[in-house]
Protein backbone atom coordinates (compact mmCIF):
# COMPACT_ATOMS: atom_id res chain seq x y z
CA UNK A 1 0.00 0.00 0.00
CA UNK A 2 1.65 2.68 -1.08
CA UNK A 3 -0.47 5.49 0.89
CA UNK A 4 0.04 3.41 4.41
CA UNK A 5 -3.70 4.00 4.56
CA UNK A 6 -5.50 0.84 5.51
CA UNK A 7 -8.97 0.23 3.19
CA UNK A 8 -11.88 -0.98 5.71
CA UNK A 9 -12.89 -4.14 5.68
CA UNK A 10 -16.08 -3.91 3.46
CA UNK A 11 -14.61 -0.95 0.81
CA UNK A 12 -14.16 -2.24 -2.55
CA UNK A 13 -11.21 -1.76 -3.55
CA UNK A 14 -7.95 -3.70 -4.82
CA UNK A 15 -5.49 -1.55 -2.65
CA UNK A 16 -4.19 -3.66 0.69
CA UNK A 17 -2.31 -6.61 -0.13
CA UNK A 18 -2.74 -9.74 2.40
CA UNK A 19 0.49 -11.59 3.36
CA UNK A 20 -0.23 -12.45 6.77
CA UNK A 21 -3.13 -13.09 9.16
CA UNK A 22 -2.85 -11.26 11.93
CA UNK A 23 -1.42 -8.44 10.46
CA UNK A 24 1.93 -8.33 11.90
CA UNK A 25 1.48 -4.90 13.88
CA UNK A 26 -0.11 -7.07 16.61
CA UNK A 27 2.75 -9.53 16.91
CA UNK A 28 5.02 -9.19 19.95
CA UNK A 29 7.82 -10.95 21.67
CA UNK A 30 4.74 -12.24 24.49
CA UNK A 31 3.11 -14.48 21.35
CA UNK A 32 6.20 -16.77 21.40
CA UNK A 33 5.49 -17.38 24.50
CA UNK A 34 4.75 -21.91 24.34
CA UNK A 35 6.47 -21.85 20.62
CA UNK A 36 9.63 -23.22 22.22
CA UNK A 37 7.57 -25.54 25.40
CA UNK A 38 7.89 -29.24 24.80
CA UNK A 39 4.80 -30.46 23.91
CA UNK A 40 3.87 -33.35 26.72
CA UNK A 41 2.66 -36.98 25.65
CA UNK A 42 0.96 -39.40 27.73
CA UNK A 43 1.66 -43.08 26.74
CA UNK A 44 -0.59 -46.24 27.44
CA UNK A 45 0.15 -50.00 26.96
CA UNK A 46 -2.53 -52.44 26.88
CA UNK A 47 -2.46 -55.86 27.92
CA UNK A 48 -5.27 -58.14 26.90
CA UNK A 49 -4.75 -61.27 28.69
CA UNK A 50 -6.95 -61.95 32.19
CA UNK A 51 -7.49 -64.90 34.24
CA UNK A 52 -10.74 -65.19 33.64
CA UNK A 53 -13.72 -63.27 31.08
CA UNK A 54 -15.37 -61.05 34.31
CA UNK A 55 -19.59 -61.55 33.43
CA UNK A 56 -19.69 -57.91 33.14
CA UNK A 57 -16.74 -56.92 31.10
CA UNK A 58 -16.48 -55.56 27.76
CA UNK A 59 -12.96 -55.10 27.32
CA UNK A 60 -11.38 -56.65 24.52
CA UNK A 61 -9.41 -59.32 26.60
CA UNK A 62 -8.40 -62.76 26.36
CA UNK A 63 -8.20 -65.50 28.90
CA UNK A 64 -5.08 -67.13 29.98
CA UNK A 65 -5.91 -70.69 29.26
CA UNK A 66 -6.83 -69.75 25.35
CA UNK A 67 -2.77 -68.42 25.48
CA UNK A 68 0.08 -69.75 26.95
CA UNK A 69 3.62 -68.06 27.67
CA UNK A 70 4.93 -68.48 24.09
CA UNK A 71 1.94 -66.16 22.74
CA UNK A 72 2.69 -63.81 25.73
CA UNK A 73 6.08 -63.66 24.43
CA UNK A 74 5.55 -63.08 20.79
CA UNK A 75 2.94 -60.04 22.03
CA UNK A 76 5.30 -58.18 24.79
CA UNK A 77 7.93 -58.32 21.92
CA UNK A 78 5.30 -56.66 19.14
CA UNK A 79 4.43 -54.33 21.34
CA UNK A 80 8.37 -53.41 22.10
CA UNK A 81 8.32 -53.50 17.91
CA UNK A 82 5.39 -50.96 17.89
CA UNK A 83 7.26 -48.69 20.52
CA UNK A 84 10.09 -48.31 17.95
CA UNK A 85 8.43 -48.00 15.17
CA UNK A 86 5.82 -45.48 16.30
CA UNK A 87 8.60 -43.65 17.88
CA UNK A 88 10.37 -43.25 14.31
CA UNK A 89 7.37 -42.17 12.73
CA UNK A 90 5.96 -39.56 15.11
CA UNK A 91 9.29 -38.20 16.55
CA UNK A 92 8.29 -38.68 19.60
CA UNK A 93 11.72 -39.55 21.51
CA UNK A 94 11.81 -35.41 21.23
CA UNK A 95 8.55 -35.30 23.54
CA UNK A 96 8.60 -35.88 27.39
CA UNK A 97 7.23 -38.53 28.39
CA UNK A 98 4.43 -37.37 31.62
CA UNK A 99 2.65 -40.14 31.90
CA UNK A 100 2.68 -43.75 31.56
CA UNK A 101 -0.48 -46.13 31.83
CA UNK A 102 -0.37 -49.89 32.12
CA UNK A 103 -3.89 -51.20 31.33
CA UNK A 104 -5.90 -54.32 30.23
CA UNK A 105 -6.60 -56.35 30.65
CA UNK A 106 -4.54 -57.22 33.72
CA UNK A 107 -0.97 -56.28 33.14
CA UNK A 108 -0.14 -57.79 36.39
CA UNK A 109 -0.30 -60.73 34.72
CA UNK A 110 2.95 -60.12 32.58
CA UNK A 111 5.60 -62.01 34.10
CA UNK A 112 8.70 -59.96 35.75
CA UNK A 113 10.15 -60.23 33.05
CA UNK A 114 8.24 -59.06 30.44
CA UNK A 115 7.72 -56.03 32.58
CA UNK A 116 11.13 -54.87 32.15
CA UNK A 117 11.33 -55.52 28.64
CA UNK A 118 8.54 -53.14 27.58
CA UNK A 119 10.36 -50.27 30.38
CA UNK A 120 13.37 -51.14 28.67
CA UNK A 121 11.69 -50.34 25.34
CA UNK A 122 9.92 -47.53 26.14
CA UNK A 123 13.05 -45.91 28.11
CA UNK A 124 14.96 -46.24 24.97
CA UNK A 125 12.40 -45.21 22.35
CA UNK A 126 10.95 -42.69 23.97
CA UNK A 127 12.24 -39.70 26.86
CA UNK A 128 10.79 -40.65 29.98
CA UNK A 129 10.43 -37.76 32.23
CA UNK A 130 9.90 -38.61 35.44
CA UNK A 131 6.67 -40.03 34.44
CA UNK A 132 3.65 -40.94 36.27
CA UNK A 133 3.79 -44.92 36.23
CA UNK A 134 0.67 -46.27 36.60
CA UNK A 135 -0.41 -50.19 36.41
CA UNK A 136 -3.49 -51.60 36.85
CA UNK A 137 -3.82 -54.87 39.18
CA UNK A 138 -6.55 -57.81 39.90
CA UNK A 139 -5.85 -58.47 43.79
CA UNK A 140 -5.42 -62.38 42.91
CA UNK A 141 -2.74 -61.74 40.74
CA UNK A 142 -0.66 -59.58 43.33
CA UNK A 143 2.20 -61.27 44.66
CA UNK A 144 4.83 -60.11 46.75
CA UNK A 145 7.23 -60.88 43.89
CA UNK A 146 5.29 -59.15 41.28
CA UNK A 147 4.78 -55.77 44.07
CA UNK A 148 8.62 -55.44 44.60
CA UNK A 149 9.38 -55.62 41.04
CA UNK A 150 6.83 -52.72 40.45
CA UNK A 151 8.24 -50.60 42.64
CA UNK A 152 12.07 -51.63 41.34
CA UNK A 153 10.64 -50.72 37.64
CA UNK A 154 9.57 -47.37 39.09
CA UNK A 155 5.71 -47.67 39.42
CA UNK A 156 3.68 -45.22 41.66
CA UNK A 157 0.33 -45.67 41.17
CA UNK A 158 -1.33 -48.88 41.38
CA UNK A 159 -4.85 -49.37 40.57
CA UNK A 160 -6.74 -52.50 41.90
CA UNK A 161 -9.88 -53.78 40.52
CA UNK A 162 -11.50 -54.49 43.24
CA UNK A 163 -15.21 -54.39 42.22
CA UNK A 164 -16.79 -55.42 45.50
CA UNK A 165 -15.48 -56.01 48.62
CA UNK A 166 -18.70 -58.84 49.18
CA UNK A 167 -17.47 -62.27 48.63
CA UNK A 168 -21.24 -62.98 47.50
CA UNK A 169 -21.26 -60.16 44.96
CA UNK A 170 -17.76 -61.27 43.71
CA UNK A 171 -18.50 -64.73 43.24
CA UNK A 172 -21.37 -64.20 41.04
CA UNK A 173 -19.16 -62.36 38.43
CA UNK A 174 -16.99 -65.16 37.79
CA UNK A 175 -13.91 -63.44 39.43
CA UNK A 176 -11.46 -65.71 41.77
CA UNK A 177 -11.06 -62.63 44.34
CA UNK A 178 -12.01 -62.25 47.68
CA UNK A 179 -12.66 -59.70 50.40
CA UNK A 180 -9.64 -61.28 51.71
CA UNK A 181 -7.48 -61.29 48.64
CA UNK A 182 -8.45 -57.37 48.06
CA UNK A 183 -6.94 -56.31 51.59
CA UNK A 184 -4.00 -58.54 51.20
CA UNK A 185 -3.24 -56.65 47.75
CA UNK A 186 -4.37 -53.38 48.80
CA UNK A 187 -1.00 -53.94 51.91
CA UNK A 188 1.01 -55.32 48.97
CA UNK A 189 0.48 -52.44 46.74
CA UNK A 190 0.57 -49.63 49.83
CA UNK A 191 3.94 -50.83 50.91
CA UNK A 192 5.87 -50.13 46.96
CA UNK A 193 5.41 -46.73 48.56
CA UNK A 194 2.65 -46.20 45.16
CA UNK A 195 -0.57 -44.49 45.21
CA UNK A 196 -3.53 -46.50 45.52
CA UNK A 197 -6.33 -46.46 43.67
CA UNK A 198 -9.32 -48.71 44.08
CA UNK A 199 -12.22 -49.86 41.54
CA UNK A 200 -15.74 -50.46 42.24
CA UNK A 201 -18.40 -51.13 40.41
CA UNK A 202 -22.50 -49.85 41.44
CA UNK A 203 -24.17 -51.84 39.63
CA UNK A 204 -23.50 -55.73 39.79
CA UNK A 205 -25.92 -58.87 39.64
CA UNK A 206 -26.97 -59.46 43.75
CA UNK A 207 -25.53 -56.13 44.88
CA UNK A 208 -28.54 -54.50 47.43
CA UNK A 209 -28.31 -51.05 49.85
CA UNK A 210 -26.94 -53.95 52.53
CA UNK A 211 -23.74 -55.39 50.18
CA UNK A 212 -23.43 -51.70 48.51
CA UNK A 213 -23.23 -50.17 52.44
CA UNK A 214 -20.62 -52.92 52.98
CA UNK A 215 -18.90 -52.80 50.49
CA UNK A 216 -17.90 -49.12 51.11
CA UNK A 217 -17.61 -49.53 54.86
CA UNK A 218 -14.24 -51.71 53.82
CA UNK A 219 -13.32 -49.26 51.13
CA UNK A 220 -12.93 -46.59 53.38
CA UNK A 221 -11.64 -48.88 56.34
CA UNK A 222 -8.66 -49.75 53.49
CA UNK A 223 -7.62 -46.24 53.56
CA UNK A 224 -6.23 -45.99 49.78
CA UNK A 225 -5.29 -42.69 48.48
CA UNK A 226 -8.00 -43.07 45.80
CA UNK A 227 -11.55 -44.30 45.49
CA UNK A 228 -13.26 -44.74 41.87
CA UNK A 229 -16.94 -46.17 41.37
CA UNK A 230 -17.67 -47.02 38.09
CA UNK A 231 -21.95 -47.19 36.69
CA UNK A 232 -21.88 -50.84 35.43
CA UNK A 233 -22.25 -50.61 31.13
CA UNK A 234 -24.25 -53.27 29.96
CA UNK A 235 -22.31 -53.82 26.65
CA UNK A 236 -23.48 -57.06 23.97
CA UNK A 237 -20.74 -58.75 24.23
CA UNK A 238 -20.45 -59.82 27.96
CA UNK A 239 -22.53 -62.74 29.78
CA UNK A 240 -24.54 -60.32 31.64
CA UNK A 241 -26.22 -58.90 28.46
CA UNK A 242 -26.54 -62.87 26.99
CA UNK A 243 -28.01 -63.83 30.60
CA UNK A 244 -30.42 -60.63 30.84
CA UNK A 245 -31.91 -61.88 27.52
CA UNK A 246 -31.91 -65.35 29.12
CA UNK A 247 -34.20 -63.93 31.42
CA UNK A 248 -31.81 -65.26 33.98
CA UNK A 249 -30.42 -62.23 35.37
CA UNK A 250 -31.86 -59.02 37.20
CA UNK A 251 -29.50 -56.09 37.41
CA UNK A 252 -29.68 -52.98 40.03
CA UNK A 253 -32.06 -50.57 38.54
CA UNK A 254 -31.18 -47.21 37.26
CA UNK A 255 -32.70 -45.86 40.33
CA UNK A 256 -30.72 -48.20 42.64
CA UNK A 257 -27.17 -47.89 41.14
CA UNK A 258 -28.12 -44.26 41.66
CA UNK A 259 -29.31 -44.60 45.63
CA UNK A 260 -26.02 -46.70 45.52
CA UNK A 261 -23.90 -43.95 44.23
CA UNK A 262 -25.22 -41.06 46.51
CA UNK A 263 -25.03 -43.32 49.66
CA UNK A 264 -21.05 -43.53 48.52
CA UNK A 265 -20.79 -39.62 47.93
CA UNK A 266 -22.18 -39.36 51.02
CA UNK A 267 -19.66 -41.83 53.02
CA UNK A 268 -16.67 -40.49 50.83
CA UNK A 269 -17.43 -36.74 51.34
CA UNK A 270 -17.49 -37.62 55.44
CA UNK A 271 -14.53 -38.95 55.05
CA UNK A 272 -13.03 -36.15 53.27
CA UNK A 273 -12.46 -37.96 49.77
CA UNK A 274 -13.06 -35.01 46.97
CA UNK A 275 -13.75 -35.83 43.73
CA UNK A 276 -11.53 -34.75 41.27
CA UNK A 277 -13.32 -36.87 38.21
CA UNK A 278 -16.03 -39.12 37.34
CA UNK A 279 -15.91 -41.16 39.63
CA UNK A 280 -12.80 -40.99 41.12
CA UNK A 281 -12.08 -39.48 44.85
CA UNK A 282 -9.27 -38.90 46.45
CA UNK A 283 -7.98 -38.30 50.07
CA UNK A 284 -8.41 -34.62 50.70
CA UNK A 285 -8.55 -34.33 47.00
CA UNK A 286 -5.22 -34.47 46.41
CA UNK A 287 -2.86 -37.49 44.56
CA UNK A 288 -4.57 -36.25 41.03
CA UNK A 289 -3.70 -38.98 38.50
CA UNK A 290 -1.80 -36.81 35.49
CA UNK A 291 -2.90 -39.71 32.85
CA UNK A 292 -6.00 -39.25 32.73
CA UNK A 293 -6.49 -35.15 33.40
CA UNK A 294 -3.94 -34.34 30.99
CA UNK A 295 -5.29 -36.44 28.72
CA UNK A 296 -9.42 -35.45 29.24
CA UNK A 297 -7.99 -32.06 28.82
CA UNK A 298 -6.11 -32.86 25.40
CA UNK A 299 -2.69 -33.98 25.89
CA UNK A 300 -1.90 -36.19 23.15
CA UNK A 301 -1.60 -39.51 24.40
CA UNK A 302 -0.65 -42.77 22.45
CA UNK A 303 -2.05 -45.81 22.82
CA UNK A 304 0.14 -49.13 21.87
CA UNK A 305 -0.99 -52.84 21.67
CA UNK A 306 -4.05 -54.58 20.77
CA UNK A 307 -7.19 -52.04 20.55
CA UNK A 308 -5.64 -49.22 21.79
CA UNK A 309 -6.73 -45.75 21.37
CA UNK A 310 -5.08 -42.53 21.52
CA UNK A 311 -4.70 -38.92 20.42
CA UNK A 312 -2.40 -36.80 18.29
CA UNK A 313 -3.01 -33.54 17.63
CA UNK A 314 -6.14 -33.06 15.78
CA UNK A 315 -6.27 -37.09 15.09
CA UNK A 316 -8.35 -39.81 17.03
CA UNK A 317 -6.99 -43.35 16.24
CA UNK A 318 -7.43 -46.63 17.66
CA UNK A 319 -5.24 -50.20 16.94
CA UNK A 320 -6.16 -53.54 15.17
CA UNK A 321 -8.75 -55.37 17.78
CA UNK A 322 -7.72 -58.48 16.17
CA UNK A 323 -4.94 -60.07 17.87
CA UNK A 324 -3.26 -62.37 15.05
CA UNK A 325 -3.72 -58.92 12.86
CA UNK A 326 -1.69 -56.76 15.05
CA UNK A 327 1.20 -59.28 15.29
CA UNK A 328 1.37 -59.83 11.52
CA UNK A 329 1.31 -56.07 10.85
CA UNK A 330 4.12 -55.47 13.28
CA UNK A 331 6.19 -58.72 12.19
CA UNK A 332 5.99 -56.61 8.85
CA UNK A 333 7.50 -53.83 9.96
CA UNK A 334 3.87 -51.34 9.71
CA UNK A 335 1.82 -49.60 12.18
CA UNK A 336 -1.32 -51.69 12.83
CA UNK A 337 -3.44 -48.69 13.21
CA UNK A 338 -6.77 -49.42 11.85
CA UNK A 339 -9.49 -46.83 12.17
CA UNK A 340 -9.32 -42.96 12.73
CA UNK A 341 -11.03 -39.39 12.84
CA UNK A 342 -9.96 -36.19 12.07
CA UNK A 343 -11.81 -33.35 14.50
CA UNK A 344 -11.81 -30.01 13.00
CA UNK A 345 -11.17 -26.79 15.26
CA UNK A 346 -15.10 -27.08 16.78
CA UNK A 347 -14.63 -30.30 17.29
CA UNK A 348 -11.46 -30.15 19.59
CA UNK A 349 -13.02 -27.36 21.20
CA UNK A 350 -16.02 -29.62 21.89
CA UNK A 351 -14.23 -32.60 23.29
CA UNK A 352 -12.30 -30.55 25.67
CA UNK A 353 -15.77 -29.23 27.01
CA UNK A 354 -17.09 -32.52 27.05
CA UNK A 355 -14.16 -34.47 28.87
CA UNK A 356 -12.85 -31.16 30.65
CA UNK A 357 -16.27 -31.56 32.76
CA UNK A 358 -15.40 -34.74 33.84
CA UNK A 359 -12.72 -33.20 35.94
CA UNK A 360 -15.24 -31.53 38.09
CA UNK A 361 -13.91 -27.89 37.75
CA UNK A 362 -13.36 -26.72 34.18
CA UNK A 363 -10.99 -23.36 33.79
CA UNK A 364 -12.91 -21.29 31.16
CA UNK A 365 -10.25 -18.64 30.96
CA UNK A 366 -7.10 -21.61 30.07
CA UNK A 367 -10.24 -22.96 27.51
CA UNK A 368 -10.55 -19.59 26.15
CA UNK A 369 -6.69 -19.71 25.97
CA UNK A 370 -6.65 -22.63 23.90
CA UNK A 371 -9.81 -22.08 21.52
CA UNK A 372 -10.59 -18.59 21.60
CA UNK A 373 -13.94 -18.74 22.46
CA UNK A 374 -15.83 -17.67 25.92
CA UNK A 375 -17.60 -21.01 26.55
CA UNK A 376 -19.95 -19.03 29.25
CA UNK A 377 -20.68 -16.73 27.01
CA UNK A 378 -21.33 -18.80 24.17
CA UNK A 379 -23.15 -21.31 26.07
CA UNK A 380 -25.20 -18.99 28.09
CA UNK A 381 -28.78 -20.43 28.41
CA UNK A 382 -27.61 -23.55 28.87
CA UNK A 383 -25.04 -22.49 31.93
CA UNK A 384 -28.06 -20.43 33.43
CA UNK A 385 -30.44 -23.11 32.87
CA UNK A 386 -28.19 -26.30 34.41
CA UNK A 387 -27.49 -23.71 37.40
CA UNK A 388 -31.05 -23.00 38.06
CA UNK A 389 -31.41 -26.89 38.15
CA UNK A 390 -28.43 -27.60 40.37
CA UNK A 391 -25.80 -29.32 38.14
CA UNK A 392 -23.38 -26.85 37.95
CA UNK A 393 -22.00 -23.17 39.78
CA UNK A 394 -20.02 -19.98 37.60
CA UNK A 395 -17.46 -18.43 39.76
CA UNK A 396 -14.46 -16.34 38.70
CA UNK A 397 -14.24 -17.87 35.25
CA UNK A 398 -14.49 -21.66 36.44
CA UNK A 399 -17.41 -23.61 36.02
CA UNK A 400 -17.73 -26.27 38.29
CA UNK A 401 -20.12 -29.49 38.55
CA UNK A 402 -22.13 -29.76 41.96
CA UNK A 403 -22.62 -32.52 44.12
CA UNK A 404 -26.07 -33.25 41.40
CA UNK A 405 -24.14 -32.93 38.51
CA UNK A 406 -21.53 -35.35 39.30
CA UNK A 407 -24.36 -38.00 39.72
CA UNK A 408 -25.72 -37.49 36.71
CA UNK A 409 -22.62 -37.87 35.38
CA UNK A 410 -21.85 -36.69 31.67
CA UNK A 411 -25.42 -34.69 31.06
CA UNK A 412 -23.45 -31.13 31.69
CA UNK A 413 -21.15 -31.75 29.41
CA UNK A 414 -23.42 -33.34 26.85
CA UNK A 415 -25.79 -30.39 27.27
CA UNK A 416 -22.92 -27.85 26.44
CA UNK A 417 -21.73 -30.62 23.43
CA UNK A 418 -25.17 -29.86 21.76
CA UNK A 419 -24.81 -25.78 22.77
CA UNK A 420 -21.52 -25.71 20.72
CA UNK A 421 -22.97 -28.06 17.82
CA UNK A 422 -26.09 -26.08 17.42
CA UNK A 423 -24.37 -22.80 16.58
CA UNK A 424 -22.19 -23.86 13.71
C1 LIG B 1 -9.95 -52.77 32.29
S1 LIG B 1 -10.29 -53.14 33.92
C2 LIG B 1 -8.66 -53.58 34.52
C3 LIG B 1 -8.59 -54.05 35.94
C4 LIG B 1 -8.28 -55.52 36.18
N1 LIG B 1 -8.33 -56.29 35.00
C5 LIG B 1 -9.28 -56.06 37.16
O1 LIG B 1 -10.38 -56.35 36.72
O2 LIG B 1 -8.96 -56.21 38.32
C6 LIG B 1 -10.52 -51.52 34.63
C7 LIG B 1 -11.82 -51.37 35.36
O3 LIG B 1 -12.89 -51.25 34.46
C8 LIG B 1 -14.09 -51.46 35.18
N2 LIG B 1 -15.06 -52.15 34.32
C9 LIG B 1 -14.90 -53.30 33.63
N3 LIG B 1 -16.04 -53.59 32.95
C10 LIG B 1 -16.93 -52.61 33.21
C11 LIG B 1 -18.29 -52.33 32.82
N4 LIG B 1 -18.97 -53.15 32.04
N5 LIG B 1 -18.88 -51.20 33.30
C12 LIG B 1 -18.22 -50.36 34.11
N6 LIG B 1 -16.94 -50.56 34.52
C13 LIG B 1 -16.31 -51.68 34.07
C14 LIG B 1 -13.71 -52.30 36.42
O4 LIG B 1 -13.98 -51.56 37.58
C15 LIG B 1 -12.22 -52.52 36.26
O5 LIG B 1 -11.54 -52.50 37.47
S1 LIG C 1 -12.68 -56.78 34.69
FE1 LIG C 1 -10.48 -56.96 34.55
S2 LIG C 1 -10.07 -59.14 34.96
FE2 LIG C 1 -12.21 -59.01 34.49
S3 LIG C 1 -12.30 -59.45 32.30
FE3 LIG C 1 -12.25 -57.20 32.55
S4 LIG C 1 -10.16 -56.64 32.36
FE4 LIG C 1 -10.22 -58.88 32.75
Amino acid sequence: MSTGERPAPDELTRRGFVTHYPPSRYWRPEGLRGLLDPRPLNVYVHSPYCIQRCAYCHYKTTTLAEHRKAEIDAYVSALCREIALVSRRFHLKERPTISVYFGGGTPTLLSREHLSRLMESLREHLTLEEPELTLEAEPVTLTPSKAEHLQALGVNRISLGIQSFHDDILRRTGRHDTEQHAFKAIALAKATGAIVNVDLMSGLAGESDRTWAYTIERALEANVHSLTVYKTELHANTDYYADLKRHTLTLPTDDEELRFITHALEQFERHDYQPVNFFTFTRGGAFRQRHISSRWLGTDTYGFGVSAFGSLDAHVMQNTSDLPRYLQTLEAGELPLTRGYRLSARELMTREAVLGMKLIHLDLTAFQQRHGFDLARWCAPVVEELEKNGFVTLREHTLSLTRKGILWGDYVGRRLAARIESLA
